[in-house]
């Protein structure tokens, strides 16, 4: 899994790993759920829609399971973490509540 965070301090470095860990194990769980609830074509890739897609921890999970996904977030500073990252996403800066710029159909799929 890719890092979220970097620091120097090794306490401070321990205890965010720990809530990293965490982090990651919930966001896992509910985009797994929420790919279950969609129920895909079996071991078929989809092109999906993570709308607050934040530093990318969903889309990481998306990648895992073989889907290509674009990730839309409110939040310039959570996209440059997701960039940071290197998800394998494509990422778009946008507001949910202001609609998708995208055609209807483009998405097998969307996860939230
Ligand atoms: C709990 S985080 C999701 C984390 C992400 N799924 C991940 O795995 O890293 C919720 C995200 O929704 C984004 N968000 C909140 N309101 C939004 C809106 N109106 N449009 C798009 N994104 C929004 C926030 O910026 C935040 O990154």
């Amino acid at each position: 899994m890719k890092p979220i965070i970097s620091c120097s301090s090794q306490s401070i470095c321990c205890f965010f790993s720990v809530v990293h860990s965490r982090m990651i194990e919930i966001q896992t769980q509910m985009s797994e759920r929420a790919v279950e609830l969609l129920n895909l074509p079996e071991g078929q890739p989809c092109f999906l829609l993570d709308v607050g897609c934040g530093s990318g921890l969903s889309g990481d999970y998306l990648s895992e399971e073989g889907h290509y996904w674009v990730g839309v977030d409110i939040s310039n500073a959570m996209l440059d973490v997701a960039l940071d990252r290197e998800v394998e996403g494509d990422l778009l800066l946008g507001d949910m509540g202001q609609g998708m710029p995208f055609r209807p159909g483009t998405f097998d799929g969307c996860i939230r």
